[in-house]
C-alpha cells in the first residue's frame, strides 16, 4: 500500500467504488476541465435553470429589495458565489435603488474569491465588499454578533443536490447562524413537465455525458488508473413522482479498473451503475414545508415567466 496520505478525492473514490451501491460525490465534477464542461451545459438551450435565474434576478431584484423587511444598512452574505454573474444583476439594481448594503461573498477557494472581487469591482465600483475565505459555518459563527440584519444567498438550485435529510441539516445550520428577522434567498428548481427536465439532464449534444465521463478521466489521471471510457456510458432518469433526477455512469461489461495510487482493483458487473448526482425538483407545497421544518417562513417566491425556477425568499422565525 502507498504510504503517503490519500487525498480526499482518493479516499472518497475508494469508499464510493468499493460500496455495494457505487457512487461518486458530485462535488468532484468541478475540476478545471469539469468546470469548463459545466459552463457549456449552462449555455445549452435544454439546460433552463441558469437562464431562468438570470431572468429572475434581472427583472425582479427591485421587488426582492421591496420584500426585505430591513431598515437602514444590511449585509448580503453569499454562500458559494461562483463567478457572480447572476448576483451582479441583483447588486446593480440594489445600488441603483440606493440601498445601503455590504456584499460578503464566502467561498473556500481564495482564487475564486479574488476573481469574483475583480469582476464585481470592475462592473460595480461602488459596491462595498468584504469577501471571506473559509468554511460556511466557521464564517457564519464569526459573524454572530454583527448588529446589522443579513440577507443570505444560496442560489443556483444548489440545495437540490443534497439528500433531503442533508438539505434539512444544512438549512437548520444556516438558521442557527442567523438572527430573527434575517432573510435567506434560496434558488430552487421547480417541478414541471417531466420531458423538459429529462432533456435538461440528457442532452442530444453529449455534453452532459462528457461532464460525467470526466469523473472517470479524473480517476485515471489523479489515481493513475486504467478505466477505458469506451466501456462506460451515461444514464439519467427523472422520476416525476418524487421530483428527483438521478444520473449514473454504467459499466458496459464485466470489468476491472486498477489504480496504482490506491493499489487496488475496482470490479464492475455488466450494467452496474455508479450514481453521480441527485437533482431534486420541488413543488411550492414542498418548499413551504421545508421552510417550516427548518425554522423559516416563506415570504415570497420570485419565479421566471414560465414558472420553471424560483428564488424563494425566506425569513427566520
Ligand atoms: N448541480 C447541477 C444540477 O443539478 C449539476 C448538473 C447539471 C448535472 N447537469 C447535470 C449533474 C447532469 C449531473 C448530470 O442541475
Amino acid at each position: 500500500m502507498n504510504t503517503t496520505a490519500l487525498t480526499p478525492f482518493a479516499e472518497d473514490i475508494l469508499h464510493g467504488l468499493k460500496s455495494d451501491e457505487k457512487h461518486i460525490p458530485s462535488k468532484y465534477f468541478y475540476d478545471d476541465n469539469g468546470s469548463r464542461i459545466f459552463m457549456q451545459i449552462m449555455k445549452m438551450p435544454e439546460y433552463y435553470p441558469t437562464g431562468c435565474e438570470f431572468e429572475i434576478l434581472t427583472g425582479q431584484s427591485g421587488n426582492i429589495l421591496d420584500s426585505l423587511n430591513f431598515e437602514g444598512p444590511f449585509n448580503i452574505v453569499e454562500f458559494g458565489s461562483g463567478d457572480g454573474m447572476k448576483t451582479r444583476q441583483m447588486l446593480k439594481t440594489f445600488l441603483d435603488r440606493k440601498a445601503n448594503f455590504t456584499y460578503i461573498p464566502i467561498d473556500i477557494s481564495q482564487e475564486a474569491l479574488n476573481a469574483l472581487e475583480k469582476n464585481i469591482k470592475t462592473a460595480l465600483p461602488d459596491v462595498k465588499m468584504q469577501p471571506k475565505t473559509g468554511d460556511y459555518f466557521d464564517v457564519l459563527k464569526s459573524m454572530a454578533d454583527t448588529k446589522v440584519p443579513n440577507l443570505f444567498l444560496f442560489m443556483g438550485g444548489n440545495i437540490g443536490n443534497y439528500l433531503i435529510d442533508e438539505a434539512k441539516d444544512l438549512l437548520k445550520k444556516f438558521n442557527s447562524g442567523m438572527k430573527k428577522g434575517d432573510m435567506l434567498l434560496l434558488g430552487m428548481d421547480l417541478r414541471k413537465n417531466p420531458k423538459i427536465i429529462q432533456k435538461a439532464y440528457d442532452d442530444p449534444h453529449g455534453i452532459t455525458k462528457a461532464f460525467n465521463m470526466n469523473l472517470l478521466k479524473r480517476i485515471n489521471t489523479e489515481l493513475d488508473a486504467d478505466a477505458n471510457l469506451d466501456q462506460f456510458d451515461f444514464y439519467s432518469f427523472y422520476n416525476p413522482e418524487n421530483g428527483e433526477v438521478h444520473t449514473y455512469l454504467i459499466s458496459l461489461k464485466k470489468q476491472q479498473i486498477h489504480s496504482n495510487v490506491l493499489d487496488t482493483d475496482f470490479s464492475f458487473e455488466k450494467d452496474e451503475l455508479i450514481w453521480t448526482e441527485l437533482s431534486k425538483k420541488f413543488s411550492l407545497d414542498e418548499i413551504n414545508k421545508l421552510a417550516k421544518s427548518t425554522g423559516f417562513q416563506v415570504v415570497k417566491n420570485f419565479m421566471d415567466c414560465r414558472h420553471y425556477f424560483t428564488d424563494s425568499l425566506w425569513i427566520k422565525q
